[in-house]
């Protein structure tokens, strides 16, 4: 069937790195490529609870359709927190529920970017904010960062040579600010997963491969050798069961090959150790050449 897209749909490229992805789902693949907290750690019975009390107090009406801008009372909640968090002097007004962040920054490329508008955004950025302001085709300007996240310096640079810059995205923390009497656990166990994950690259992986040294999140970045291609990598790996999801998609404007992500959240311990030993393996490979 001849199915008319727009251009902007019809602008959008088939990734090679999704293919790659899709062979992770195989289920003896140890994956360290998805971004998924671990479920044994999901308070289901809590939920469970207060699903119940909702609907039996309240079942009604949080079956109805509501106000556009979402539920009062939440956004009374999200106000206030935001006030003693970031300064700001905000009502319920001001409040837009979204499903997830991610529909935030779908709004937000909508609500601000023409094309060839300039998006400064750190070097490397989230992949789905950059997918989001993409399909607007702004002209994206990356940032150098560092351990404590954008370089200053760097970003005044980039803000002189583009003085009409629509939007500067930054990540400034890994932090959810919602439910603490859970996070404290949640902490506990990724700290100790990042523990291991970081022990074994440092066990298994060639001297000269560096990681970051994350204190939150769910994810390491590793950096191989300038000449390298984490994604062709990538393939000898899925071939040894384990993968990881290659960088260059995370550099806005591509080109940077000798990245990738590793995920600690999601796998136990045993995992960590078997699957982070075969990528290093495949690696040591290449550091032999
Ligand atoms: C930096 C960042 N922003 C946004 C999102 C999307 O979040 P949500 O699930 O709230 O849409 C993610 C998810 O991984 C993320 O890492």
């Amino acid at each position: 069937m001849d199915i008319k897209f727009s251009d902007r749909a019809n602008g959008l490229k088939a990734s090679a790195i999704r293919e790659l992805l899709k062979l992770t789902e195989m289920p003896e693949v140890i994956s360290f490529a998805g971004g998924l907290p671990a479920p044994e750690l999901f308070p289901v019975e809590k939920v469970k609870e207060i699903f119940a009390e909702v609907m039996k107090k309240e079942g009604t009406s949080a079956l109805q359709y509501g106000p556009t801008e979402g539920y009062r009372p939440l956004r009374e909640i999200v106000a206030k927190q935001r006030m003693s968090t970031a300064q700001m002097d905000l009502t319920a007004d001001d409040i837009l529920i979204t499903t997830g962040s991610q529909q935030g920054l779908e709004f937000s490329a909508k609500l601000f970017l023409n094309k060839g508008d300039a998006v400064i955004c750190e070097s490397p950025s989230y992949l789905g904010a950059i997918n989001a302001f993409a399909a607007y085709e702004p002209k994206f300007v990356e940032v150098e960062m560092d351990e404590e996240g954008i370089i200053i310096s760097e970003l005044e640079k980039a803000l002189k040579e583009n003085p009409d810059a629509k939007m500067i995205y930054t990540i400034p923390d890994f932090q959810n600010p919602t439910g603490n009497d859970h996070i404290s656990k949640i902490r506990e166990v990724y700290g100790k997963r990042r523990d291991l994950m970081l022990e074994c690259m440092d066990k298994y992986f060639p001297a000269e491969v560096k990681h970051t040294n994350p204190y939150g999140g769910l994810f390491a970045w590793v950096e191989l050798r300038d000449d390298l291609d984490a994604a062709k990598i990538m393939e000898e790996c899925i071939k040894e069961n384990v993968a990881y999801v290659p960088g260059e998609p995370f550099f806005p404007t591509r080109g940077r090959k000798n990245f990738f992500r590793v995920n600690y959240s999601c796998m136990p311990d045993d995992k960590i150790i078997e699957g982070v030993k075969r990528i290093g393996k495949v690696l040591n490979k290449y550091y032999e050449k």
